[in-house]
């Protein structure tokens, strides 16, 4: 089972099942990635860079990429977390400050929390 580490001011790590999205990932253990648009691929809000692990995720098509392009500081190691499916390897995932601040604008509690 492939584990998923998120490196941000609020690291988290979990073992998914192959076929598993970053955002599903992030989604079972509490790791802060946007999703405004729910995971439907319309927003770039998921935006993550893949430290480890880049190769090992499902390829990236045409219409990830044209939505890329709405994303901020798009790097080579760029994915969106909602269309970026693990297979059997290990991860490490950066959360882009977009994609938290996406997520906290999305969980005002949370963003209270954060600034305790
Ligand atoms: S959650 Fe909107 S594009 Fe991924």
């Amino acid at each position: 089972m492939p584990k998923i580490q998120f490196l941000g001011p609020d690291p988290h790590e979990v073992d998914v099942a192959p076929g598993t999205s970053v955002l599903e990932a992030a989604r079972a253990c509490g790791a802060q990635v946007g999703s405004a648009c729910g995971g439907n691929l319309a927003c770039s809000t998921c935006h993550v860079w893949v430290r480890q692990g880049l190769d090992s995720l499902s390829e990236i098509d045409e219409r990830e990429d044209d939505i890329m392009d709405k994303a901020f500081d798009v790097r080579p190691e760029s994915r969106l977390g909602c269309q970026a499916r693990c297979s059997d390897a290990d991860l490490v995932v950066e959360i882009t400050r977009e994609s938290r601040k996406a997520f906290l604008d999305e969980h005002p509690d949370q963003a209270a929390a954060a600034t305790r």
